[in-house]
């Protein structure tokens, strides 16, 4: 079954360029003289994590993590697990948890209490996206693009059933209502 189609253009390809060069200019500021590990979470910050990358001024290193989340047995949602963990151990790394979005936050939340665990120096989080209007639990967000409404997007990661995430701009997918 094909995807529903787009609706209309969230963020267009320049403004998401744009944005990425605010946000990694405070991210250079912030680390500067040190060096930066970023992780990405797996598939979704892919794209981001690639554009922040190129326009950092801080020298940076890179791993990845993937995680698969489920319902509780209670068929409440927030329960998150490690499905490929990290390939190198960050014990005394400033961390950036690179994220596509933070929506409810359990994700996030999770990954930071995993990070911290692990005997980083410091563990922050910079999203593409934030849709705090979501929020079920609390997470410190250091760097954020943009804010977006409560709509289901795709496009720079963002997927629909692992679709769109080649598009190069945000944009809002087709609902019924
Ligand atoms: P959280 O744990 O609820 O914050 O969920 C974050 C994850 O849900 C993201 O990493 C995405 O994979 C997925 N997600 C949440 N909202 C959207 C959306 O609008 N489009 C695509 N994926 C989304
Ligand atoms: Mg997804």
């Amino acid at each position: 079954m094909s995807a529903p189609p787009i609706e209309r253009i969230l963020f267009s390809e320049q403004e998401i360029e744009q944005r990425i060069r605010e946000v990694a200019a405070e991210v250079s500021q912030r680390y500067q003289g040190r060096e930066l590990k970023l992780i990405g979470v797996l598939k979704g910050s892919v794209f981001f994590l690639t554009a922040l990358a190129h326009e950092l001024t801080v020298p940076v290193k890179i791993d990845f993590l993937a995680i698969s989340s489920f319902a509780n047995q209670q068929g409440a949602p927030g329960m998150v697990r490690i499905a490929k963990d990290l390939d190198e151990s960050i014990g005394g790394e400033d961390v950036l948890l690179v994220e596509d979005i933070v929506d409810t936050g359990f994700t996030s939340r999770y990954l930071l209490q995993h990070l911290a665990a692990r005997g980083a120096n410091s563990v922050a989080i910079c999203t593409l996206l934030d849709r705090t209007s979501r929020r079920i639990v609390q997470v410190p967000v250091d760097f954020r693009c943009f804010e977006i409404p409560d709509r289901f997007v795709v496009g720079f990661g963002l997927d629909y059933k692992q679709l769109y995430r080649n598009l190069r701009c945000v944009a809002v997918l087709w609902t019924k209502d």
